[in-house]
């Protein structure tokens, strides 16, 4: 990339160009030219491929197969996970399983390892992690009355790592029962460092539980390889499975036997279909499942691998740097004169795949830019997403992007629009 801060347009083109991953917007349905899409950090497009497969599953599966597709739908969680594992998490087979949303899973195993470690009264956290996370603790933490101790983060920079140690190595490191942590922040886009953080907890006997859902499919990860005791993460961000899909969920083997989560559904049931008197947990990551999985929702999750199974993340995640500095670069030649600041780390190998910008009317020009065809997202209070997805984000998208937003700055399109707001963004 050029040295200079005015990229032009034909610029971004060649590195368009010039992107080895190019070809893979092509299997994503993008039919609208006119939209500038940088919001796959909260919604992934949708893989062309993925109409025609659900297509098959309903027609075929269901209104063919009827009630005998389960024998085939039956491990389709367990299959997709692995395929997930081996591509993009960095896990082994066994190890990651398809269930029930991000939230759920995160009380699910936030339970079970507290109940692993039953001497100990403290949970640690992120002041600013994504809401479910610091609700759903705050429920654990009232129900069994233990302390929930959450560490002030910054909400441009993220989380201070050496305090993050220095507590886990200090007087209270013996309470802690648990650390959750986002590995990318949903609002800063902060990246954390897991591995030195598991080696931390690891040190005070703490186990930890990751939120990856801003991290699967953009930072290279590797869980077994850096000790990770717990995961969780949403698959329909850069993973692509589509609205709503199941989350997955990662336990370690070792770990598996010996955690046991609160909610004893038959799909945890040792010889499910046996329909015994008694719930008895069987031995692996099955355990942590509940009930019939959304088969169609989980359909879709084939589909959306076989395209982000054609990139391995490094180049997914080398990509996304280089989009990155491109959003950061423009932002601050173009955005800073109409009051933007950029309020993500401005070091790019401690982000993930989004930047945020501060402005005090983010909310607004958020919306006057959605009605001016760029999509990307606002958060409170004031911060503007602009999210990057490197299999389909091409480099002129957030040239046109932001070129579109500097106008709409300029014509002060956004003060026409009513401070009310809307209630469905
Ligand atoms: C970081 C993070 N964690 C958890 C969630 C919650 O996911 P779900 O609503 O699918 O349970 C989200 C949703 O956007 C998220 O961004």
């Amino acid at each position: 990339m050029t040295t200079d801060t005015a990229i032009t347009r034909d610029a971004a083109e060649r590195l368009d160009a010039e992107d080895p991953l190019r070809a893979l917007r092509q299997r994503f349905v993008c039919d609208e030219p006119d939209t500038i899409y940088l919001d796959g950090n909260s919604l992934g497009r949708l893989p062309a491929a993925t109409p025609g497969f659900l297509d098959q599953v309903v027609r075929e599966g269901w209104g063919t197969g009827l009630v005998r597709s389960w024998e085939t739908w039956i491990d389709w969680s367990r299959r997709l996970g692995d395929r997930l594992a081996a591509h993009t998490l960095g896990a082994r087979p066994g190890e990651v399983v398809l269930s029930d949303s991000t939230s759920v899973n995160l009380y699910k195993l936030a339970a079970a390892a507290l109940d692993a470690r039953p001497g100990r009264r403290t949970v640690l956290a992120d002041s600013d992690d994504f809401p479910t996370n610091r609700y759903l603790l705050q429920g654990l933490a009232a129900q069994r009355g233990l302390k929930l101790v959450t560490l002030r983060s910054d909400p441009d920079l993220g989380l201070d790592q050496d305090e993050l140690a220095r507590t886990l190595g200090g007087a209270t490191g013996g309470d802690i029962a648990l650390v959750v942590l986002s590995l990318v922040s949903y609002r800063s886009g902060a990246l954390l460092d897991m591995a030195a953080v598991n080696r931390a907890a690891e040190a005070a006997g703490a186990l930890v539980l990751w939120d990856l859902s801003h991290a699967g499919g953009v930072i290279p990860l590797r869980l077994t390889a850096d000790g990770a005791d717990l995961a969780v993460g949403s698959t329909y961000k850069y993973l692509n499975c589509g609205p709503g899909a199941p989350a997955f969920l990662y336990v370690r083997r070792d770990l598996q036997t010996r955690l046991r989560q609160p909610v004893w559904g038959w799909y945890g049931q040792r010889d499910q279909f046996a329909m015994g008197e008694r719930y008895e947990p069987v031995d692996g990551l099955d355990r942590f499942l509940v009930g019939t999985p959304p088969l169609l929702s989980l359909a879709a999750a084939e589909p959306a691998l076989d395209v982000l199974e054609q990139a391995p993340v490094t180049l997914l995640r080398e990509k996304s740097l280089r989009l990155g500095e491109l959003a950061a670069r423009l932002a601050e030649a173009w955005l800073t004169p109409y009051g933007f600041r950029p309020a993500s780390p401005p070091d790019p190998v401690r982000r993930g795949s989004h930047l945020a910008l501060a402005h005090p009317d983010a909310e607004r020009v958020c919306r006057a830019l959605r009605a001016r065809g760029v999509i990307c997202d606002f958060r409170p209070p004031d911060r503007l997403r602009i999210g990057m997805a490197p299999l389909y984000t091409r480099f002129t998208d957030v040239w046109d992007g932001l070129d579109r937003l500097r106008r709409l700055m300029g014509s002060r399109g956004h003060e026409q629009l009513s401070t009310a707001r809307p209630r469905v963004t």
